[in-house]
């Protein structure tokens, strides 16, 4: 396995300013590359390596009520559980992000949630809110592209809409390295189908929906 990022700093507090100063004015941020290569190169071995039945069908609604609903998603995922280096360091920079946003913008995130998600030729995600107000506990989204070479003609896009609307502000081409960051209550998205196979890490920072001394997640 080769050795990752030891030397590169990743997510400096010029980048984290940066980003936290976007999503308070805009509710998302498009960074080109803020990982280091090293590091997203390794996920993309390890995401190409997972073979297709280390991956389960995605599901939608919360976990017990899981749906398999092939008219709203069709991809695949795996969750991260930090059983690699590669894994452990990304992990490592989410919670980087996760006390930097939390200084900088008092959002309470308490804690990150991940998985790999593969799209095959013609899968798709229709539109969606990864929350609802009142419902949920995920607060702030996060996507990272694992897609090297990926040209407009491999379609694949995530649009992102403003509520009530359907003219997209903002087409995401899913490029290696490419993260998008955005309020998890307020912007609906869809993912259109691709040519070729698309990969991807999504996640969500969470708040503490504790209530009466139960612990969240459940121990
Ligand atoms: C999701 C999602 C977007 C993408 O998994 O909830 O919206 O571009 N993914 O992979
Ligand atoms: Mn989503």
């Amino acid at each position: 396995m080769t050795a990752v990022s030891l030397l590169q700093p990743a997510l400096t507090s010029t980048i984290l300013d940066r980003l936290a100063d976007e999503l308070s004015e805009n509710g998302y941020c498009l960074t080109p590359s803020v990982l280091p290569p090293e590091l997203t190169e390794q996920l993309l071995l390890e995401v190409h390596q997972l073979n297709h039945e280390h991956f389960e069908p995605a599901g939608i609604g919360r976990e017990r009520q899981q749906q398999h609903n092939q008219f709203v998603r069709t991809d695949a995922i795996h969750w991260l559980n930090g059983h690699t280096p590669a894994q452990q360091e990304f992990l490592g920079l989410m919670e980087t992000l996760r006390l930097a946003i939390n200084r900088r913008l008092f959002m309470g995130l308490f804690d990150y949630e991940c998985h790999f998600a593969h799209y095959r030729p013609g899968d798709f995600y229709k539109k969606h809110l990864d929350a609802f107000k009142g419902r949920t506990n995920r607060v702030l989204s996060t996507v990272l592209y694992l897609n090297p070479g990926w040209g407009n003609k491999d379609g694949g896009e995530l649009l992102m809409y403003e509520r009530d609307s359907n003219d997209p502000i903002l087409r995401v081409t899913p490029l290696f390295g490419q993260m998008l960051i955005f309020l998890s209550e307020r912007f609906p998205h869809e993912v259109m189908p691709a040519q070729r196979d698309r990969y991807s890490i999504a996640g969500w920072f969470r708040v503490n929906t504790s209530i009466g001394g139960a612990i969240d997640p459940p121990a």
